[in-house]
């Protein structure tokens, strides 16, 4: 179970709830000491949330090399292989964690910030009784502003027509970000999901 699943709150707790609630903490303190060993006093962080493969985290650190930049995913096989891009291309201000999005937010170190947000292609759970279980949702973005000072710009990508206008009109009654039609797409190299789709739809938001 992950912290987005749901489980049944009772007063007391039953046990599996209580059993859920310590792997969390583990998870979660397993998480903070890994970040405490690579993210500096006061980082200000590029988070790509779901970065897969690490395709695009990797090319986006080389070209950006002082930026830090940190990728998530929770497949470890993924964030495996993303561990050996980032090892060949012996790049220092790059990073991938195996975890959970909202999880890492939690174990972020309280005086980081984020620099910038990529979240490409995530999945977008087409049928709408599985809607709740998509990441970008108004509570989500409120975490990850509670992270991002004015101006951080959020980056979106998928090539699902439905979950982008979805998050578009989330964003546009948002009360932590505002659309940002005119701003450009900063950086281009394809993931693994991008290069199998047709067609895809981007958006740039800041935050207020
Ligand atoms: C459709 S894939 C896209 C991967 C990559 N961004 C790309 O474009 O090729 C979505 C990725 O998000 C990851 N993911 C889904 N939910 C997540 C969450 N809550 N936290 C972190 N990663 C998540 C999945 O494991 C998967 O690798």
């Amino acid at each position: 179970m992950g912290p987005t699943e749901n489980v049944i709150e009772t007063d007391p707790p039953t046990p599996a709830v209580v059993a859920h609630r310590a792997e969390l903490d583990a998870r979660r303190e397993a998480v903070r000491a890994e970040l405490a060993a690579f993210v500096p006093a006061g980082a200000q962080l590029v988070w790509e949330v779901g970065c897969g493969h690490g395709h695009f985290l990797t090319a986006y650190a080389a070209a950006h090399r002082d930026a830090q930049c940190v990728g998530v995913d929770t497949e470890l096989d993924r964030i495996r292989r993303a561990v050996r891009k980032q090892e060949r291309a012996r790049l220092s201000n790059l990073y991938f964690v195996r975890t959970e999005a909202r999880l890492f937010l939690e174990a972020l170190p309280t005086d980081a910030t984020l620099a910038a947000v990529f979240v490409l292609f995530p999945d977008p759970w087409p049928k709408r009784r599985h809607h709740k279980h998509r990441l970008l949702q108004e509570n989500f973005l409120r975490e990850i502003a509670a992270r991002a000072a004015p101006g951080t710009p959020f980056y979106f990508r998928t090539d699902h027509e439905p979950y982008f206008r979805a998050v578009e009109a989330v964003l546009r009654e948002h009360a932590d970000w505002r659309l940002a039609p005119g701003d450009p797409w900063p950086f281009e190299q394809p993931t693994v999901f991008q290069a199998r789709a047709a067609a895809h739809f981007s958006l740039v938001a800041r935050r207020r």
